[in-house]
Order: structure tokens, then sequence, then C-alpha cells
């Protein structure tokens, strides 16, 4: 439909133009400076809910029209330049706006489908997530498990062997010497299978998490990346420790582990500084470097997973997480854990 003012009958060529665009699976809408439509095709007529033969010349202020359109035209005109939203009436629309002197050109767009794509998408990303998640729950339960029975069965075992042959080097006084040789030896490498079992209990979950708390497992495991790694940690806390849902706490040991992996095989540092501040709404974790760096960029497009692991474990559970770093100016990682769940 086309307002005569603006194309002469005998411009034939830009009337067959306009018929073309009638034909269009997009809506398309042009109203003049007083908001008369002066053209406006099929498919956007159906979609505003017009009848096209009986709007011709009429001004838009005297039709029906979701406010979100109305707004957008507002916009539109006010600002003069083109505009695209996404709005939602009652299916998914997407306008944008064309000015063109004292024209404005509206395209409308049925996204119904896009948003039905974006929506599944979301949710398999929903899904994967959770499915993520639960599955952190599940291996950390077990590696619990695992650490209590190792360290109780195993460790009581084998304390339990030590006594026996304590008793025997105690209570028999004409043993032979390379008999209490040889017994004392298996007395020494009890203990340090002992040793390993801690160690191996240990790394499984640190008792010391569930027992001592978050604050006392960090200082703990910077000792031992200490003691490893050669390198010093200047460990510091501000605030607090409060008492804190266990898989938020296991969630910042992790990643804090997992930091202090990193350090260790790639900074290439002669200290690190850990920070840790327990507030009323969150906790917040720094752990820097003064190593080598690197260019996050390389993170985007690389197959290790261990940064994106980290992310994703504090994201998914409702936390921040970033890593600061540059080429020489060493590396940061910073984790905030709100305390309480979103509502
Ligand atoms: N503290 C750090 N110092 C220097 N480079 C680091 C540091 N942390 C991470 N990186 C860089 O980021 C990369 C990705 O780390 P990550 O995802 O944990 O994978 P991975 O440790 O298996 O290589 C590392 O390969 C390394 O190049
Ligand atoms: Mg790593």
């Amino acid at each position: 439909m086309l307002e005569e003012k603006y194309f002469k009958k005998n411009e034939t060529v830009s009337l067959k133009i306009l018929m073309l665009f009638e034909g269009l699976s997009d809506g398309i809408l042009v109203l003049d400076p007083d908001d008369q439509i002066i053209f406006i095709n099929k498919k956007a007529s159906e979609v505003l809910g017009w009848d096209q033969d009986k709007i011709n010349r009429t001004n838009l202020k005297a039709l029906d029209m979701d406010q979100k359109i109305v707004d957008f035209i507002t916009k539109a005109r006010n600002e003069a330049t083109e505009i695209v939203e996404e709005i939602e009436v009652d299916s998914w629309l997407e306008l944008e706006a064309i000015v063109k002197d004292d024209l404005l050109g509206i395209v409308i767009r049925d996204i119904r489908g896009r948003k039905k794509a974006q929506d599944e998408q979301k949710n398999s990303y929903e899904s994967i997530r959770n499915l993520n998640t639960h599955m952190q729950l599940a291996r950390e339960d077990e590696r619990a498990t695992l650490a209590r029975e190792i360290h109780d069965q195993l460790g009581q075992r084998l304390t339990g062997f030590k006594m026996e042959i304590d008793y025997i080097l105690r209570k028999s006084q004409h043993l032979e010497s390379f008999v209490t040789e040889k017994l004392r030896n298996v007395i020494n490498q009890i203990d340090r299978t002992i040793g390993t079992v801690r160690n191996i209990s240990r790394n499984l979950r640190p008792g010391i998490l569930d027992d001592f708390g978050l604050l006392a497992a960090l200082e703990w495991q910077a000792d031992e990346f200490t003691k490893t790694s050669g390198i010093p940690v200047f460990f510091q806390y501000l605030g607090e420790e409060k008492q804190t849902d266990n898989q938020k706490v296991t969630a910042i040991f992790r990643v804090y582990q997992e930091s202090l992996t990193n350090i260790m095989r790639h900074a290439k540092c002669t200290h690190v500084n850990v920070l840790v501040s327990f507030g009323n709404e969150k906790i917040v974790l720094e752990v820097s470097d003064n190593g080598q760096g690197f260019d996050p960029a390389i993170l985007k497009n690389q197959k290790s997973l261990g940064v994106f692991g980290m992310k994703e474990r504090i994201e998914s559970i409702g936390g921040k997480f970033e890593i600061e770093s540059r080429k020489g100016q060493g590396t940061k990682v910073i984790l905030e854990m709100p305390l309480k769940m979103k509502p």
C-alpha cells in the first residue's frame, strides 16, 4: 500500500520495487514525520495485527499497538539513527529502524525460531553445567571417603604391625643380632609407609579442611607448596572466617591448589602472595606471583583445561573468577565467593 504524495503513479519502477517488498517474509513499515503510514507490507500488517486495506494513510496514533513498539518508534525518532532491538510481544520480534531524510522505515523480523534455538542452547548449556557440578560433588565425596578409609583402615593396620614387631623386640632377649636389625628395618619401612598413606590420604582430601576450616587448610597448603618448590609464600588474611557451605569451601580450596600448581609449573617466580578476605557477604581470595606471566589470549585457543575448569567451577556455584596476567608482569588469580545464595 502506497501513499501517492511520496511515489507518483508514473514512477512505475519505484512502484514495482515496492510491490516486491509486499511479498517479503520480513515486515516493512514506512512512516512520514507525522507518523502517517505511507507504506506497509503484508507481513508487517499480519505481525502487528492490522487490516492492511484499512490502514492506508492512517496515523499510527489511531492504531492499536503494543507499548514496546511505540517506545521503539519514539526512540528511533529521537536518536535519528539506525537502531536494532529485540522485543517480546505476542512472539519475539526484531525491530530495525532506518532513518532517511524525513522518513522512518521499520523492518520487523519474526525471530521466534532464533529465540527458540537460543533457549535450547542455553538449556543444554545449563544441563551440562548442572551435570558438571553434580559430578564435582560426587567426586569430592568419593575422595573424602577414600581419604578417610585409607587413613583409618590402612593406617591402623600398619600401626598394628609396628606394635607387634615392637613387642617381639622388647620381649625377646635372645634374638640373633641380624634378626633384631631386620626387624628394626621392617619398623622403619612401616613408618615410611604410614607417612605415604598419610600423604595419599591428604592429597585426596586434606583432613585439615574438614577439621580446622578453610583458612587453616589454605595456610597448610601454602607451607606444603614452599616445602616442595622452595618458593616462599607471603600469606595474609583479613576478617574472620565464618562457617561456610562445604561445596564453596571445597571449590575455593581446589582452585587455590590448582593456582599454586600453575605457579609451580609455569611462573618461574621468586615469591607468591596470598590474600584471603573474609567479609560478611563474600570471601575473596587473591593469589599472585611475580613470575614471567603470560598473554591471557592463549587461554581461548589452547587445549589445557586448568584455567577453564577453575572458572567454571567457581562460576557454576555463583562466584567470580578472574586471571590477570601479562608477559613479564606476573600473574594474579582473583576469586570471589558470595556467602549467600542468590534468591
Ligand atoms: N601463574 C602462571 N604463570 C605463568 N603462566 C601461567 C600461570 N598460570 C597459567 N599460566 C599459563 O596459562 C596456561 C594455561 O593454564 P592451565 O589452563 O592451567 O593449563 P596447564 O597448566 O595444563 O598448561 C599455561 O599453560 C601457562 O602458559
Ligand atoms: Mg594448570
